[in-house]
């Protein structure tokens, strides 16, 4: 028979946290990064010099970059207890890394900058005192007020930030001169309640807090001067703007209208294309019967679908290798199953309705929605 006995009681000790041993930085800078080795070293540099006498931490969140980011970011913190890594793997895009290195921070103030010394570290302390003041929840860097300026960017490049500027302000009211900047600072506790409602993909992270929150935010903007990138490049592309026209879209519509959702049906829309120009050269070209043809551009659309898709729609959880073809097959039973429902849909409302391009019209988009909707979580796993 065993004997049970009962363990003495361990007191938590509380004296590590009464003397202050446990406790947390007032500060967290978050440091998106990807492909930024040879900055991380001179940024820390830098704000070592600038937040002198105000307890701090940095934290860097590294998409696991091709080039050593993230040893490079572990070799200074093995150094300095103020550094932090978090390395993401298979996960891309700068705003869910600002997103969960905030999340990850315990500090009652939060700072997001670029690692690419763009930002001007010494505007951080005079953004604290702001907040700290108690009058302001948020501390956005602008360029585009009296004091600040971007003239290091190239002209195409400075007109497309503005353009970019006036167009969330016109659409959503958002009334910050610079909503698409990349350095802020904030109160943590506001910014816990809506992490929720925020996308974690492309650049424009702050003005989708500003407007998850719904108002709710007294906002302050200083001016700041965008400095010019020595190492590395930037990693702002087309892909990025048309992400951001896709925030503004589903804010405008209220939330079923996603920037993912959005390049589906453009794929899908390209996908038609490509069917209608095979099942055309399939017949005239290769004289194939018009079964033939169909299920030939068939395949070839579904399989164009998969690839853009992967490599545009879910970028951030891009299939490779096995997963790929696993995926891909997923892709043709999601699709197959799809095509059913589009053309049941079709056909109950021609019954109904004959009117055959509204009938057509409603079948493709069940059709669509029924492929996202499966293929988002089966195919790509999003949550
Ligand atoms: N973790 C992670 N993942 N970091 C990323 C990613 C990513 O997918 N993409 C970019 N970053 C990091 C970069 O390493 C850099 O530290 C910062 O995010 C900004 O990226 P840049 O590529 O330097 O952007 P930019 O200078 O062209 O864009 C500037 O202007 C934008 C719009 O006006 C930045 O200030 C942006 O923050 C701003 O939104
Ligand atoms: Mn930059």
């Amino acid at each position: 028979m065993s004997q049970i006995t009962s363990l003495p009681q361990r007191q938590p000790d509380l004296s590590a946290r009464s003397h202050g041993l446990a406790r947390t930085a007032q500060l967290s800078v978050v440091v998106p990064t990807f492909k930024e080795s040879g900055n991380v070293a001179v940024l820390l540099d830098r704000l070592d010099g600038a937040l002198d006498g105000i307890d701090w931490e940095v934290i860097f969140v590294d998409d696991d970059s091709p080039d050593g980011t993230s040893e490079k970011v572990k070799e200074l913190a093995a150094e300095d207890r103020r550094v932090r890594c978090l390395r993401r793997v298979a996960r891309r895009g700068l705003a869910g890394a600002c997103i969960e290195g905030i999340l990850s921070s315990s500090a009652p103030y939060v700072a997001v900058m670029d690692a690419d010394l763009q930002h001007d570290e010494n505007l951080l302390p005079r953004m604290l005192s702001v907040l700290k003041g108690g009058d302001a929840d948020l501390v956005v860097g602008s360029r585009y007020i009296d004091g600040g300026s971007a003239h290091s960017f190239s002209k195409g490049r400075g007109l497309m930030s503005r353009a970019a500027g006036s167009l969330a302000r016109l659409w959503t009211h958002v009334e910050l001169s610079d909503p698409m900047s990349g350095f802020f600072m904030m109160r943590r506790d506001r910014f816990d309640p809506i992490a929720r409602s925020l996308s974690t993909q492309g650049f424009k992270i702050l003005l989708d807090i500003v407007l998850s929150a719904k108002g709710s935010l007294r906002i302050v903007e200083q001016p700041y001067v965008f400095g010019s990138r020595t190492y590395g490049e930037s990693k702002l592309d087309a892909q990025v703007g048309l992400d951001f026209l896709g925030l503004l879209l589903t804010k405008l519509t209220g939330g079923p209208v996603t920037p993912r959702f959005l390049s589906y049906a453009l794929v899908g829309t390209i996908g038609l294309g490509v069917h209608l120009a095979v099942l055309r050269l399939g017949l005239i070209a290769f004289g194939l019967i018009f079964a033939e043809a169909q299920a030939l551009a068939t395949v070839i659309a579904m399989t164009g679908n998969f690839l853009l898709n992967n490599s545009l729609t879910f970028r951030d959880k891009r299939l490779t290798g096995l997963a790929f073809i696993r995926g891909l097959i997923g892709f043709y039973l999601v699709s197959a199953v799809g095509a059913l429902t589009n053309v049941g849909v079709a056909s109950w409302l021609f019954y109904y309705q004959p009117v055959w391009w509204l009938a057509g019209l409603a079948g493709a988009l069940m059709g669509v929605v029924w492929n996202y909707a499966m293929s988002s979580p089966l195919v790509w796993r999003t949550k």
